[in-house]
């Protein structure tokens, strides 16, 4: 039955392939010289299994993808109330990169917006760790997910940086409600470094099947992170992880799920499948054009939609 999965892969690639709409991320350079034929699909089942089809092993930045991992390593490492107490977890349904913060604490409204993820990256690894110590184990854990070790792609990361007026008023704005309790540049710093580790289609099925899996790498057998925070992180990802556009997500396709500027976009079917696609045409919600059509088609063609 499996063995006819990446025949399948191979058409729906086909029949998404010809849309040409949407334009790659444009507000950091290094992303908009990206190849936007580009097209990948590939399934990671919780045995380890895994299928692909199209540009499986391009690598490309994961950026907001990194989100939610780096939400569960946040949670492993300094338990769920010092976390909650910085980042909520209501949807936004704003752009990705709106300030969102919560009028009477601070805090920003969710994990997967901007605010809320450069919340994050400071609150990873245990408290006391320098700027570089916290990338490390940021990229440790994004591996440990993978399965494979992950490195970052310093052109990207530095091209961000030279553009990230943004980034760094949200986290100026973070310093000043302390919800941010450092330097508010060098938490920009990592969370770009971060945001720049280099993955493939097939790594990003793998990190959504071990979230899939409830925390444990199909293929290592390590429990990267509780299944608590497993469960916390997938809840967020229904809610808040396709930003502005949860709601048709939701409905449409009805599983959790992440995308990142790159291109890439991730889905995971607890206890089933963790899936991922790459393409780099955005829409005007940040999110991938033909990633989006292809996970509506997996859904209505397979039956996932979890209600
Ligand atoms: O912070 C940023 O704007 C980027 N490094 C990541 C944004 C992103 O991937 C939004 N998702 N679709």
């Amino acid at each position: 039955m499996r063995s006819i999965i990446p025949d399948y892969l191979t058409e729906v690639l086909d029949a998404v392939r010809p849309d040409a709409s949407g334009e790659p991320a444009g507000y950091i350079p290094e992303l908009a010289a990206a190849d936007p034929e580009r097209l990948g699909a590939a399934f990671a089942m919780v045995d380890g299994e895994v299928y692909g089809a199209g540009d499986v092993d391009t690598e490309f930045t994961i950026q907001s993808i990194s989100k939610p991992f780096a939400y569960a390593l946040a949670l492993a490492d300094r338990g769920f109330a010092p976390v909650l107490a910085k980042v909520g977890v209501e949807p936004s349904g704003e752009a990705f990169n709106e300030i969102s913060l919560e009028s009477d604490t601070g805090r920003p409204r969710n994990p997967m917006i901007n605010a809320g993820a450069i919340t994050v990256h400071s609150l990873a690894g245990p408290a006391g760790l320098n700027a570089t110590e916290r990338v490390e184990r940021v990229v440790d854990g994004l591996s440990a997910f993978a399965g494979r070790r992950l490195r970052t792609d310093d052109a990207v990361y530095a091209s961000e940086m030279a553009h990230a007026h943004r980034n760094l008023a949200i986290a100026h704005m973070l310093r000043s409600h302390d919800i941010l309790v450092e330097d508010a540049r060098a938490v920009v710093d990592g969370y770009t470094r971060q945001c720049s580790v280099l993955v493939s289609t097939r790594d990003l099925a793998m990190m959504a099947a071990t979230l899939a899996n409830r925390g444990v790498n199909p293929l290592s057998g390590e429990q990267v992170v509780p299944e608590p925070v497993v469960r916390q992180v997938l809840s967020v990802m229904f809610s808040c992880g396709m930003y502005d556009a949860a709601g048709d997500w939701g409905t449409q396709v009805g599983i959790p799920a992440k995308s990142g500027v790159a291109g890439g976009l991730i889905g995971a079917l607890p206890g089933h499948v963790g899936m991922a696609t790459f393409s780099p045409r955005l829409d005007n919600h940040g999110n991938s054009v033909r990633g989006v059509s292809l996970f509506e088609r997996f859904s209505s063609d397979m039956g996932l939609h979890v209600m």
